[in-house]
């Protein structure tokens, strides 16, 4: 989660049994290193070892960064991190297909996970790219994904239907409660994505005032839009992406009929003056049911405990 998860939380959810992730965004490959670098410090891992969690890397910033001066994919795979993570480009394939090529000269295999959005995309990662595992992410979902994807409880039976002899499923999208767990896991999943659950988590880098509109949050208290990039100006994501975050009054003044112009004065002037009602904050629905700053080693730990008794 880009502008959300931290080398700690990456570690504390490793550390907790679960599988941590850092992600990559927009963030330089020393900077990046340095995180990924960070995290087998808290883990305290051999330098022999792998590091034990995956980078999750953008598709449409691979696009740029890769024929840049400073090429991320390299530099995230000399850190030997066990996984990486593709979404949103207009073809991962190419960025699966030179992870293989790497790893062809070494020890190391990186394990691929890809996010797919719909049975399609699902096809194209498992059969056309030997990924090995999709995170099948619905339309509930906090932070980007296509527009057009299905519910979650929809698209994964229909990949787990299409996609016989398939990678591991990795379900994503709204989850935040031991039940749907394993309503999911009785469906067929192999696991299944965290994401907004943790944004109010300790190691979360979320800014104070975010956490606390999560804090005060209800149920069905997301949107998603193409209205929050943008304000927020980063409105350069694939053709039908867009992103779900909490609905406020960035969605309202839209609404009255305001033009991109008067909606960033308004964005604007509320950020210069402290208040709550025009943030960005990226979230699913997942985040209705947040209301304590547990840290992640706890909330991971309380799934871990629902299937244990
Ligand atoms: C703040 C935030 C940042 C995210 N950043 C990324 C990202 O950089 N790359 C990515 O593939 N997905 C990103 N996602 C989406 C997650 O991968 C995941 O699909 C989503 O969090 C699952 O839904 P949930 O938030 O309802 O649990 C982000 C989600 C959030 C909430």
């Amino acid at each position: 989660m880009y502008y959300a998860s931290t080398p700690e939380m990456a570690a504390a959810a490793t550390g907790a049994g679960a599988f941590g992730f850092i992600a990559a965004g927009f963030t330089s490959s020393r900077a990046l290193v340095q995180d990924i670098q960070a995290t087998r410090k808290i883990l305290k891992v051999p330098a022999k070892d792998p590091t034990p969690i995956g980078v999750g890397l953008l598709g449409w910033i691979l696009d740029k960064t890769e024929i840049s001066e400073d090429p991320r994919l390299p530099a995230v795979l000399a850190e030997r991190p066990i996984a990486v993570w593709f979404a949103f480009g207009l073809n991962l394939g190419k960025y699966v297909t030179q992870v293989r090529e790497y790893d062809a000269s070494r020890e190391h295999k990186t394990f691929i996970f890809v996010i797919v959005n719909n049975v399609d995309e699902a096809i194209q990662a498992a059969d056309g790219w030997k990924v090995d595992a999709l995170v099948v992410q619905g339309i509930e979902a906090g932070g980007h994904g296509r527009g057009d994807a299905p519910p979650l409880l929809t698209l994964l039976p229909s990949v787990l239907a299409e996609i016989p002899l398939r990678p591991a499923v990795i379900a994503a999208g709204g989850i935040s409660t031991g039940k749907q767990v394993a309503g999911l896991l009785t469906m067929g999943a192999d696991g299944v994505v965290l994401g907004s659950r943790l944004l109010c988590t300790p190691e979360c880098m979320y800014p104070e005032p975010s956490k606390e509109v999560i804090l005060k949050s209800n149920y069905s208290c997301t949107i998603r839009s193409d209205l929050f990039d943008e304000v927020n100006q980063t409105a350069m994501w694939p053709a039908g992406i867009n992103g779900r975050a909490i609905a406020n009054d960035i969605i309202q003044d839209a609404k009255v009929g305001l033009n991109l112009e008067e909606r960033l004065k308004k964005y604007r002037d509320s950020k210069v003056d402290g208040k709550l009602n025009r943030l960005v904050i990226w979230a699913g629905d997942a985040v209705g049911f947040v209301n304590n700053r547990e840290s992640t080693k706890v909330g991971i730990g309380l799934y871990f405990e629902i299937f244990s008794n």
